[in-house]
Protein backbone atom coordinates (compact mmCIF):
# COMPACT_ATOMS: atom_id res chain seq x y z
CA UNK A 1 0.00 0.00 0.00
CA UNK A 2 1.06 3.65 -0.44
CA UNK A 3 -0.20 6.67 0.43
CA UNK A 4 0.86 10.92 0.08
CA UNK A 5 0.05 13.48 2.61
CA UNK A 6 0.82 17.03 2.22
CA UNK A 7 0.90 19.62 4.77
CA UNK A 8 1.07 23.98 4.17
CA UNK A 9 1.37 25.67 7.30
CA UNK A 10 -1.02 28.20 6.56
CA UNK A 11 -3.71 25.76 5.62
CA UNK A 12 -5.49 25.42 9.11
CA UNK A 13 -8.25 24.08 10.55
CA UNK A 14 -8.29 26.38 14.11
CA UNK A 15 -6.13 26.52 16.87
CA UNK A 16 -5.90 23.29 19.43
CA UNK A 17 -6.82 24.37 22.26
CA UNK A 18 -4.37 22.50 25.49
CA UNK A 19 -7.35 21.92 27.36
CA UNK A 20 -8.28 19.05 25.07
CA UNK A 21 -6.16 16.87 26.81
CA UNK A 22 -7.74 16.88 29.87
CA UNK A 23 -8.97 13.86 32.23
CA UNK A 24 -11.93 12.59 34.08
CA UNK A 25 -11.23 11.78 38.18
CA UNK A 26 -14.10 10.48 39.01
CA UNK A 27 -15.30 8.93 42.93
CA UNK A 28 -16.15 5.96 41.62
CA UNK A 29 -14.98 1.87 41.91
CA UNK A 30 -11.02 2.66 42.40
CA UNK A 31 -10.19 6.15 40.66
CA UNK A 32 -10.07 7.95 43.68
CA UNK A 33 -9.55 5.75 46.36
CA UNK A 34 -6.35 2.93 45.45
CA UNK A 35 -5.96 5.04 43.01
CA UNK A 36 -5.00 8.43 43.25
CA UNK A 37 -5.33 8.01 46.98
CA UNK A 38 -3.87 5.67 48.87
CA UNK A 39 -2.56 6.81 52.65
CA UNK A 40 -2.29 2.54 52.76
CA UNK A 41 0.00 2.27 50.15
CA UNK A 42 3.83 2.28 50.65
CA UNK A 43 4.07 4.49 47.52
CA UNK A 44 1.82 7.15 48.97
CA UNK A 45 3.36 10.33 49.88
CA UNK A 46 3.02 12.31 53.32
CA UNK A 47 -1.04 13.55 52.37
CA UNK A 48 -1.98 9.75 51.04
CA UNK A 49 -0.87 10.49 47.22
CA UNK A 50 0.24 7.80 45.42
CA UNK A 51 3.68 8.87 43.96
CA UNK A 52 4.05 6.51 40.75
CA UNK A 53 0.06 7.07 39.74
CA UNK A 54 1.32 11.25 39.94
CA UNK A 55 4.50 10.52 38.22
CA UNK A 56 2.66 8.82 35.22
CA UNK A 57 -0.47 11.62 34.99
CA UNK A 58 2.80 13.96 35.01
CA UNK A 59 3.72 12.31 31.98
CA UNK A 60 0.31 12.70 30.24
CA UNK A 61 0.72 16.04 30.72
CA UNK A 62 -3.32 16.78 31.82
CA UNK A 63 -4.03 20.23 31.28
CA UNK A 64 -7.87 19.81 32.68
CA UNK A 65 -9.42 17.77 35.19
CA UNK A 66 -13.08 17.34 35.21
CA UNK A 67 -14.43 16.15 38.86
CA UNK A 68 -15.99 14.69 40.82
CA UNK A 69 -18.29 12.88 38.89
CA UNK A 70 -19.65 11.55 36.55
CA UNK A 71 -22.88 9.21 37.61
CA UNK A 72 -21.07 10.13 41.47
CA UNK A 73 -21.93 13.78 41.42
CA UNK A 74 -25.96 13.46 40.73
CA UNK A 75 -25.53 12.25 44.34
CA UNK A 76 -22.76 14.07 45.83
CA UNK A 77 -23.21 16.46 48.98
CA UNK A 78 -19.80 18.61 48.61
CA UNK A 79 -19.79 19.62 52.33
CA UNK A 80 -19.51 15.75 52.95
CA UNK A 81 -16.07 16.70 51.75
CA UNK A 82 -14.88 19.35 53.92
CA UNK A 83 -13.75 19.42 57.84
CA UNK A 84 -11.70 17.44 59.88
CA UNK A 85 -11.36 13.77 58.14
CA UNK A 86 -12.43 11.90 61.39
CA UNK A 87 -16.11 13.67 61.27
CA UNK A 88 -16.58 13.17 57.86
CA UNK A 89 -19.92 11.34 56.91
CA UNK A 90 -19.61 7.83 55.13
CA UNK A 91 -22.69 7.33 52.73
CA UNK A 92 -23.95 4.99 50.41
CA UNK A 93 -23.26 6.46 46.92
CA UNK A 94 -25.95 4.96 45.14
CA UNK A 95 -24.80 6.02 41.18
CA UNK A 96 -22.54 2.93 41.80
CA UNK A 97 -24.10 1.48 45.09
CA UNK A 98 -20.98 1.62 46.93
CA UNK A 99 -19.73 3.29 50.42
CA UNK A 100 -17.93 6.71 50.10
CA UNK A 101 -15.97 7.42 53.06
CA UNK A 102 -15.33 11.22 52.20
CA UNK A 103 -11.75 11.69 52.82
CA UNK A 104 -11.45 12.79 49.78
CA UNK A 105 -12.92 15.78 49.04
CA UNK A 106 -12.55 19.31 47.20
CA UNK A 107 -9.53 20.53 49.26
CA UNK A 108 -7.67 17.19 49.05
CA UNK A 109 -8.78 17.49 45.15
CA UNK A 110 -7.32 20.75 44.61
CA UNK A 111 -4.26 19.92 46.52
CA UNK A 112 -3.83 17.02 43.88
CA UNK A 113 -4.67 19.53 40.65
CA UNK A 114 -2.27 21.90 42.22
CA UNK A 115 0.64 19.44 42.09
CA UNK A 116 -0.12 17.93 38.49
CA UNK A 117 -0.68 21.43 37.22
CA UNK A 118 -3.85 20.84 35.94
CA UNK A 119 -6.82 23.26 35.69
CA UNK A 120 -10.13 21.62 37.99
CA UNK A 121 -13.36 21.71 36.13
CA UNK A 122 -15.76 20.95 38.55
CA UNK A 123 -19.38 19.54 38.01
CA UNK A 124 -22.17 20.70 40.06
CA UNK A 125 -24.76 18.40 41.65
CA UNK A 126 -27.91 19.03 39.44
CA UNK A 127 -29.30 15.53 40.55
CA UNK A 128 -29.91 16.26 43.95
CA UNK A 129 -28.49 18.79 44.68
CA UNK A 130 -30.45 22.36 44.55
CA UNK A 131 -29.19 25.83 42.61
CA UNK A 132 -28.11 27.13 45.84
CA UNK A 133 -25.52 24.29 46.94
CA UNK A 134 -24.29 24.74 43.27
CA UNK A 135 -23.50 28.66 44.15
CA UNK A 136 -22.91 27.61 47.71
CA UNK A 137 -20.47 25.70 46.02
CA UNK A 138 -18.81 28.21 44.13
CA UNK A 139 -18.72 30.94 47.06
CA UNK A 140 -16.63 28.34 49.15
CA UNK A 141 -14.48 27.34 46.44
CA UNK A 142 -13.63 31.01 44.79
CA UNK A 143 -14.93 33.72 46.72
CA UNK A 144 -12.66 36.00 49.04
CA UNK A 145 -13.10 35.55 52.70
CA UNK A 146 -15.60 37.87 53.87
CA UNK A 147 -18.73 35.38 53.54
CA UNK A 148 -20.05 32.53 55.39
CA UNK A 149 -18.67 29.51 53.03
CA UNK A 150 -15.41 31.35 52.17
CA UNK A 151 -14.72 32.04 56.10
CA UNK A 152 -15.50 28.41 56.32
CA UNK A 153 -12.75 27.61 53.37
CA UNK A 154 -10.09 29.53 54.83
CA UNK A 155 -11.27 27.67 58.66
CA UNK A 156 -10.60 24.55 57.12
CA UNK A 157 -6.91 25.63 55.71
CA UNK A 158 -7.34 27.77 52.25
CA UNK A 159 -7.72 31.56 52.65
CA UNK A 160 -7.21 31.89 49.26
CA UNK A 161 -9.60 31.14 46.71
CA UNK A 162 -9.59 28.49 44.17
CA UNK A 163 -10.51 30.06 41.51
CA UNK A 164 -12.28 27.52 39.84
CA UNK A 165 -12.77 28.37 36.42
CA UNK A 166 -14.71 25.67 34.63
CA UNK A 167 -17.98 24.30 35.76
CA UNK A 168 -20.00 21.85 34.87
CA UNK A 169 -24.02 22.07 34.99
CA UNK A 170 -24.35 18.12 36.01
CA UNK A 171 -23.48 15.45 34.61
CA UNK A 172 -25.60 13.09 31.95
CA UNK A 173 -29.04 14.57 32.97
CA UNK A 174 -30.87 12.69 29.99
CA UNK A 175 -29.83 9.51 30.97
CA UNK A 176 -33.17 7.55 32.86
CA UNK A 177 -29.96 6.23 34.60
CA UNK A 178 -28.82 9.39 36.41
CA UNK A 179 -29.80 10.63 39.97
CA UNK A 180 -32.87 13.00 39.19
CA UNK A 181 -33.37 12.29 35.75
CA UNK A 182 -34.98 15.42 33.69
CA UNK A 183 -36.05 15.65 30.32
CA UNK A 184 -34.47 18.42 27.61
CA UNK A 185 -36.47 21.35 28.96
CA UNK A 186 -36.79 20.87 32.53
CA UNK A 187 -33.02 20.27 32.87
CA UNK A 188 -32.05 23.38 30.56
CA UNK A 189 -34.19 25.43 32.59
CA UNK A 190 -32.42 24.13 36.06
CA UNK A 191 -28.96 24.87 34.36
CA UNK A 192 -29.99 28.35 33.07
CA UNK A 193 -30.86 29.24 37.03
CA UNK A 194 -27.96 27.44 38.52
CA UNK A 195 -25.84 29.77 35.93
CA UNK A 196 -27.11 32.67 37.10
CA UNK A 197 -26.44 31.96 40.72
CA UNK A 198 -23.04 30.84 40.16
CA UNK A 199 -22.24 33.47 37.87
CA UNK A 200 -23.62 36.17 39.96
CA UNK A 201 -21.44 34.59 43.13
CA UNK A 202 -18.26 34.61 40.67
CA UNK A 203 -18.78 36.60 37.10
CA UNK A 204 -15.45 34.81 36.25
CA UNK A 205 -16.48 31.57 35.68
CA UNK A 206 -16.99 29.62 32.62
CA UNK A 207 -20.14 27.23 32.49
CA UNK A 208 -20.47 23.89 30.49
CA UNK A 209 -24.12 22.59 29.62
CA UNK A 210 -25.17 18.53 29.45
CA UNK A 211 -24.91 17.37 26.16
CA UNK A 212 -26.41 13.59 24.95
CA UNK A 213 -24.92 11.18 27.19
CA UNK A 214 -23.68 9.00 23.65
CA UNK A 215 -24.88 9.22 19.93
CA UNK A 216 -27.84 6.22 20.79
CA UNK A 217 -30.01 7.88 22.88
CA UNK A 218 -33.59 8.08 21.58
CA UNK A 219 -33.55 11.91 22.60
CA UNK A 220 -30.18 12.36 20.53
CA UNK A 221 -29.80 14.94 18.56
CA UNK A 222 -33.08 16.90 20.20
CA UNK A 223 -32.15 16.86 23.59
CA UNK A 224 -28.78 19.24 22.21
CA UNK A 225 -30.79 21.13 19.95
CA UNK A 226 -33.42 21.93 22.91
CA UNK A 227 -30.66 22.44 25.86
CA UNK A 228 -28.71 25.05 23.00
CA UNK A 229 -31.63 27.20 22.43
CA UNK A 230 -32.89 27.55 25.73
CA UNK A 231 -29.39 27.92 27.81
CA UNK A 232 -27.62 29.56 25.27
CA UNK A 233 -27.15 32.88 26.92
CA UNK A 234 -25.78 31.26 29.94
CA UNK A 235 -23.31 28.77 28.58
CA UNK A 236 -19.73 28.54 27.05
CA UNK A 237 -19.38 25.56 26.80
CA UNK A 238 -21.42 22.28 25.57
CA UNK A 239 -20.63 18.63 26.37
CA UNK A 240 -20.48 15.58 24.51
CA UNK A 241 -19.80 11.87 26.07
CA UNK A 242 -19.24 8.53 24.29
CA UNK A 243 -17.64 5.34 24.64
CA UNK A 244 -16.81 3.05 21.68
CA UNK A 245 -16.18 -0.47 21.36
CA UNK A 246 -15.61 -3.97 19.52
CA UNK A 247 -18.62 -5.78 21.45
CA UNK A 248 -18.19 -9.17 19.29
CA UNK A 249 -14.76 -9.62 20.74
CA UNK A 250 -14.78 -13.47 21.82
CA UNK A 251 -17.37 -14.28 19.64
CA UNK A 252 -16.89 -16.25 15.92
CA UNK A 253 -14.55 -14.55 13.84
CA UNK A 254 -16.82 -13.70 11.00
CA UNK A 255 -18.78 -11.94 13.65
CA UNK A 256 -16.23 -9.36 14.85
CA UNK A 257 -16.17 -6.44 13.13
CA UNK A 258 -12.65 -4.97 14.05
CA UNK A 259 -12.41 -2.83 10.22
CA UNK A 260 -15.00 -1.33 11.55
CA UNK A 261 -13.66 -0.78 15.00
CA UNK A 262 -10.59 0.37 13.50
CA UNK A 263 -12.83 2.89 11.32
CA UNK A 264 -14.50 4.31 14.43
CA UNK A 265 -12.94 8.05 13.95
CA UNK A 266 -15.60 8.27 10.93
CA UNK A 267 -18.08 8.18 13.60
CA UNK A 268 -16.05 10.79 16.16
CA UNK A 269 -16.00 13.12 13.26
CA UNK A 270 -19.90 12.81 12.34
CA UNK A 271 -20.86 13.23 16.02
CA UNK A 272 -18.38 16.49 16.06
CA UNK A 273 -20.62 17.40 13.77
CA UNK A 274 -24.21 16.78 14.49
CA UNK A 275 -23.91 18.52 17.91
CA UNK A 276 -21.67 21.12 16.12
CA UNK A 277 -24.69 21.87 13.30
CA UNK A 278 -27.08 22.45 16.17
CA UNK A 279 -24.98 24.90 17.97
CA UNK A 280 -24.77 27.12 15.02
CA UNK A 281 -28.72 26.29 14.74
CA UNK A 282 -28.81 27.67 18.30
CA UNK A 283 -26.55 30.67 17.86
CA UNK A 284 -28.76 31.52 14.33
CA UNK A 285 -32.16 31.00 16.03
CA UNK A 286 -30.93 33.20 19.13
CA UNK A 287 -29.64 35.53 16.85
CA UNK A 288 -26.44 35.77 19.10
CA UNK A 289 -22.78 36.99 18.57
CA UNK A 290 -21.51 34.91 20.93
CA UNK A 291 -19.82 31.03 20.45
CA UNK A 292 -20.15 28.03 22.22
CA UNK A 293 -17.56 25.39 22.52
CA UNK A 294 -17.78 21.34 22.63
CA UNK A 295 -16.22 19.87 25.30
CA UNK A 296 -16.10 16.29 25.19
CA UNK A 297 -15.54 15.32 28.59
CA UNK A 298 -16.08 12.20 28.95
CA UNK A 299 -14.51 9.93 25.66
CA UNK A 300 -12.47 6.78 25.28
CA UNK A 301 -13.28 3.26 24.60
CA UNK A 302 -15.24 0.83 27.08
CA UNK A 303 -17.28 -2.25 26.42
CA UNK A 304 -15.78 -5.22 28.56
CA UNK A 305 -15.84 -3.78 31.86
CA UNK A 306 -19.26 -2.71 32.03
CA UNK A 307 -20.70 -3.92 35.32
CA UNK A 308 -21.25 -0.96 38.20
CA UNK A 309 -22.62 -2.52 40.75
CA UNK A 310 -20.01 -1.70 43.51
CA UNK A 311 -21.85 -3.96 46.15
CA UNK A 312 -21.59 -1.27 48.90
CA UNK A 313 -17.98 -1.90 49.15
CA UNK A 314 -15.54 1.08 49.64
CA UNK A 315 -13.46 1.27 46.49
CA UNK A 316 -14.75 -1.73 44.53
CA UNK A 317 -13.44 -3.17 41.51
CA UNK A 318 -15.75 -2.02 38.71
CA UNK A 319 -15.15 -0.62 35.30
CA UNK A 320 -11.60 -2.24 35.26
CA UNK A 321 -11.17 -2.61 31.90
CA UNK A 322 -7.83 -3.95 30.18
CA UNK A 323 -7.08 -1.96 26.95
CA UNK A 324 -5.11 -3.74 23.96
CA UNK A 325 -3.41 -2.33 20.58
CA UNK A 326 -6.45 -2.29 18.52
CA UNK A 327 -7.62 0.39 21.34
CA UNK A 328 -4.54 2.22 21.43
CA UNK A 329 -4.99 2.87 17.53
CA UNK A 330 -8.80 3.84 18.31
CA UNK A 331 -7.89 6.46 21.39
CA UNK A 332 -5.00 7.43 18.95
CA UNK A 333 -7.69 8.36 15.97
CA UNK A 334 -10.01 9.64 18.88
CA UNK A 335 -7.19 12.37 19.76
CA UNK A 336 -6.99 13.03 16.03
CA UNK A 337 -10.67 14.15 15.83
CA UNK A 338 -9.70 16.46 18.11
CA UNK A 339 -7.46 18.04 15.75
CA UNK A 340 -9.48 17.53 12.89
CA UNK A 341 -12.34 19.33 14.55
CA UNK A 342 -10.04 21.75 16.53
CA UNK A 343 -12.46 25.16 15.26
CA UNK A 344 -14.86 23.49 17.79
CA UNK A 345 -13.45 21.05 19.97
CA UNK A 346 -11.81 23.12 23.12
CA UNK A 347 -12.18 20.89 25.85
CA UNK A 348 -11.60 17.30 26.25
CA UNK A 349 -11.53 14.48 29.46
CA UNK A 350 -10.60 10.87 28.86
CA UNK A 351 -12.47 9.33 31.08
CA UNK A 352 -10.79 7.94 33.58
CA UNK A 353 -7.17 8.60 34.86
CA UNK A 354 -6.46 5.85 37.11
CA UNK A 355 -7.82 1.92 37.44
CA UNK A 356 -11.53 2.78 36.12
CA UNK A 357 -11.50 2.57 32.51
CA UNK A 358 -8.02 4.62 32.77
CA UNK A 359 -4.47 4.26 30.79
CA UNK A 360 -3.14 3.35 34.44
CA UNK A 361 -3.65 0.32 36.12
CA UNK A 362 -2.64 0.38 39.98
CA UNK A 363 -2.18 -2.29 42.88
CA UNK A 364 -1.01 -1.63 46.54
CA UNK A 365 2.90 -2.09 45.55
CA UNK A 366 3.05 -0.75 41.99
CA UNK A 367 1.07 0.30 38.74
CA UNK A 368 1.10 -0.39 34.77
CA UNK A 369 0.76 2.33 32.06
CA UNK A 370 -2.43 0.81 29.68
CA UNK A 371 -1.65 0.27 26.20
CA UNK A 372 -4.37 3.66 25.57
CA UNK A 373 -1.32 5.52 27.83
CA UNK A 374 1.12 6.10 24.85
CA UNK A 375 -1.35 7.43 22.29
CA UNK A 376 -2.42 9.95 24.87
CA UNK A 377 0.83 10.81 26.23
CA UNK A 378 2.18 11.20 22.94
CA UNK A 379 -0.66 13.70 21.35
CA UNK A 380 -0.78 15.64 24.66
CA UNK A 381 3.52 16.13 24.39
CA UNK A 382 3.52 17.33 20.64
CA UNK A 383 0.14 18.61 19.36
CA UNK A 384 0.41 22.30 19.85
CA UNK A 385 -0.36 25.43 17.93
CA UNK A 386 -2.86 25.29 14.90
CA UNK A 387 -4.24 22.48 13.58
CA UNK A 388 -3.42 21.76 10.03
CA UNK A 389 -6.06 20.19 7.29
CA UNK A 390 -3.41 17.51 5.72
CA UNK A 391 -4.10 16.66 2.28
CA UNK A 392 -4.90 12.84 2.40
CA UNK A 393 -4.46 10.61 -0.85
CA UNK A 394 -4.37 7.16 0.46
CA UNK A 395 -5.95 3.53 -0.31
CA UNK A 396 -9.46 2.83 1.19
CA UNK A 397 -11.48 -0.38 1.84
CA UNK A 398 -15.39 -1.22 2.59
CA UNK A 399 -16.16 -1.16 5.99
CA UNK A 400 -19.68 -2.54 7.78
CA UNK A 401 -20.16 0.14 9.44
CA UNK A 402 -19.40 2.90 7.25
CA UNK A 403 -18.76 1.80 3.49
CA UNK A 404 -15.51 3.25 2.31
CA UNK A 405 -12.87 4.19 4.69
CA UNK A 406 -9.26 5.28 3.94
CA UNK A 407 -6.81 2.67 5.64
CA UNK A 408 -4.90 5.86 7.11
CA UNK A 409 -6.00 8.60 9.79
CA UNK A 410 -3.52 11.53 9.75
CA UNK A 411 -3.71 14.67 11.35
CA UNK A 412 -0.99 17.11 12.37
CA UNK A 413 -0.24 20.22 14.09
CA UNK A 414 2.53 23.17 13.21
CA UNK A 415 3.16 26.26 16.67
CA UNK A 416 4.18 29.13 14.15
CA UNK A 417 5.83 31.16 16.78
CA UNK A 418 8.71 27.63 17.90
CA UNK A 419 8.49 26.39 14.59
CA UNK A 420 7.54 23.02 16.17
CA UNK A 421 5.20 20.49 14.18
CA UNK A 422 4.04 17.08 14.63
CA UNK A 423 2.28 14.71 12.40
CA UNK A 424 0.58 11.51 14.19
CA UNK A 425 -0.61 8.86 11.41
CA UNK A 426 -2.67 5.48 12.08
CA UNK A 427 -2.75 2.53 9.83
CA UNK A 428 -6.01 0.65 9.84
CA UNK A 429 -5.26 -1.93 7.34
CA UNK A 430 -5.00 -5.04 9.90
CA UNK A 431 -2.26 -6.94 6.91
CA UNK A 432 -0.60 -4.40 4.95
CA UNK A 433 2.37 -1.91 5.81
CA UNK A 434 1.86 1.43 4.22
CA UNK A 435 4.47 3.71 2.76
CA UNK A 436 3.73 6.93 3.29
CA UNK A 437 5.50 9.95 2.16
CA UNK A 438 4.52 13.22 4.00
CA UNK A 439 5.18 16.76 1.73
CA UNK A 440 5.84 19.89 3.54
CA UNK A 441 4.10 21.92 1.02
CA UNK A 442 5.46 25.69 1.55
CA UNK A 443 8.12 25.39 4.48
CA UNK A 444 10.10 22.43 4.58
CA UNK A 445 10.78 21.88 8.28
CA UNK A 446 14.67 21.82 9.22
CA UNK A 447 14.99 18.74 10.89
CA UNK A 448 12.93 16.25 12.23
CA UNK A 449 13.46 15.67 16.19
CA UNK A 450 11.76 12.56 16.93
CA UNK A 451 9.75 9.58 15.78
CA UNK A 452 8.29 6.71 17.56
CA UNK A 453 5.52 3.97 16.97
CA UNK A 454 3.35 1.33 18.49
CA UNK A 455 2.39 -1.60 16.02
CA UNK A 456 2.01 -5.20 16.65
CA UNK A 457 0.61 -8.45 14.93
CA UNK A 458 -2.20 -9.48 17.41
CA UNK A 459 -4.72 -6.75 17.59
CA UNK A 460 -5.41 -7.99 21.19
CA UNK A 461 -2.32 -7.78 22.68
CA UNK A 462 -2.69 -5.88 25.87
CA UNK A 463 -0.22 -4.99 29.04
CA UNK A 464 -0.36 -6.29 32.36
CA UNK A 465 1.27 -6.25 35.72
CA UNK A 466 3.41 -9.31 34.64
CA UNK A 467 4.24 -7.92 31.20
CA UNK A 468 3.77 -4.35 31.85
CA UNK A 469 5.20 -3.50 28.55
CA UNK A 470 3.93 -5.94 25.71
CA UNK A 471 2.50 -2.83 23.48
CA UNK A 472 4.24 0.78 24.36
CA UNK A 473 5.52 3.31 21.82
CA UNK A 474 8.82 3.19 20.93
CA UNK A 475 11.39 5.20 19.46
CA UNK A 476 12.26 4.74 15.77
CA UNK A 477 14.71 5.79 14.00
CA UNK A 478 14.72 9.18 12.10
CA UNK A 479 13.97 8.93 8.20
CA UNK A 480 15.58 10.86 5.70
CA UNK A 481 14.42 14.84 5.29
CA UNK A 482 14.98 15.38 1.47
CA UNK A 483 13.69 18.80 0.06
CA UNK A 484 10.49 19.06 2.45
CA UNK A 485 9.65 15.44 2.11
CA UNK A 486 9.71 12.50 3.77
CA UNK A 487 8.91 8.27 3.36
CA UNK A 488 8.07 6.43 5.84
CA UNK A 489 7.13 2.64 6.07
CA UNK A 490 3.69 1.79 8.64
CA UNK A 491 3.24 -1.60 9.80
CA UNK A 492 -0.07 -2.78 9.87
CA UNK A 493 -2.24 -2.03 12.91
CA UNK A 494 0.61 0.77 14.18
CA UNK A 495 0.45 4.72 14.82
CA UNK A 496 3.04 6.66 14.11
CA UNK A 497 4.42 10.04 15.53
CA UNK A 498 7.17 12.21 14.15
CA UNK A 499 7.91 16.11 15.17
CA UNK A 500 9.81 18.57 13.79
O1 LIG B 1 -17.18 7.31 33.31
C1 LIG B 1 -18.07 6.36 33.80
C2 LIG B 1 -19.51 6.86 33.75
O2 LIG B 1 -19.93 6.92 32.42
C3 LIG B 1 -19.78 8.24 34.29
O3 LIG B 1 -19.98 8.24 35.66
C4 LIG B 1 -21.03 8.63 33.59
O4 LIG B 1 -21.14 10.02 33.42
C5 LIG B 1 -20.99 7.85 32.28
O5 LIG B 1 -22.15 7.20 32.03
Amino acid sequence: LTARVSLHTRRTVGAISPLIFGGFAEHMGRCIYEGIYDPASPLADERGLRSDVMAALRETNYRIMRYPGGNFVSGYRWQDGIGPKAERPRRRALAWRSTETNQFGPHEFMDFARELGTEPMWAVNLGTGSIQDAADLVEYMNLPTGTHYSDLRAANGQREGYGVKYWCLGNEMDGPWQIGHLDAAAYADKAVEAAKLMRWTDPGIKTIACGSSNTAMDTFPSWDRTVLERAWEHIDYFSMHYYAGNPNMGEPKEQVDTDSYLASSVHFDEHVDTVAAAIRLAKAQRRSRKDVYLCWDEWNVWYRATGGDGEWAEAPHILEEVYNLEDALVVAQWLGTFLRKADVVKIACIAQIVNVIAPIMTRRDGMFRQTIFYPLTLFSRHAAGDSLDVLVDAPTHETRKFGEVPLLDVTASFDAPSGDGAVFLVNRSQGQAMQVTLNWEDVSPGSLTGAWQMSGRDPRAANSFEVPDAVTSRPIALPVLDGGKVTLLLPPLSFTVLTS
